[in-house]
C-alpha cells in the first residue's frame, strides 16, 4: 500500500519542542495546501474519501486519531498520535478517521490545492476503480 511513517526530526531542548516541514526535505513534494482539523467529536467517523491524484502526510500534532487505510485489496488500521511522525498517504487510497481524541489536532500537507474533483466519495465507484 502506497503509505508510509516518516520520521520527523524534534528539536528539544528545557524551552519545549520543535518539528520543521520542508518542501521536498522531509515532507516528499511541493508543499501547495495546508489544512487541520480540530474540534473533532468523539464517536464521529470521517473521511470516507480518496483521490485520484494527491498526495499528503498527515501529523497528529496534538492528540491522537485512528485510521482506517484501503487500496481496495488490503485494509491497515493505524493509531497516529506522535507529533514526530508524518503519515504519508499517496493517490488511490481510502482514508477514514475516527477514534478522534478531545484535544486532536490532525494538520494535513498536501501537494496541490482543494479541488472537489479529484475526490472519490462512494466507495463502490472506488472499488470498481482500484479494487
Ligand atoms: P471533507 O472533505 O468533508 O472533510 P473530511 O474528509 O476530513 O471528512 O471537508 C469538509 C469541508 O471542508 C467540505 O465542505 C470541503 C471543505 N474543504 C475545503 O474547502 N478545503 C480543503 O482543503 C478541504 C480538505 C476541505
Amino acid at each position: 500500500m502506497q503509505i508510509k511513517l516518516i520520521p520527523l526530526q524534534m528539536h528539544g531542548d528545557e524551552r519545549g519542542s520543535l518539528i520543521a516541514l520542508e518542501q521536498d526535505k522531509n515532507i516528499p513534494f511541493e508543499i501547495k495546501r495546508v489544512y487541520y482539523l480540530f474540534n473533532t467529536v468523539e464517536g464521529v467517523r470521517r473521511g470516507f474519501h480518496a483521490h485520484k491524484n494527491l498526495s499528503q502526510v498527515v501529523i497528529a500534532v496534538r492528540g491522537s486519531c485512528r485510521f482506517l487505510l484501503d487500496d481496495g485489496k488490503e485494509k491497515i488500521n493505524l493509531l497516529l498520535d506522535n507529533p514526530a511522525q508524518g503519515l504519508l498517504i499517496e493517490s488511490a487510497i481510502w482514508r477514514e478517521m475516527y477514534d478522534f481524541s478531545e484535544d486532536c489536532v490532525l494538520m494535513v500537507l498536501a501537494n496541490n490545492f482543494y479541488d472537489e474533483n479529484d475526490y472519490i466519495r462512494n466507495y463502490d465507484d472506488f472499488l470498481k476503480t482500484y479494487g
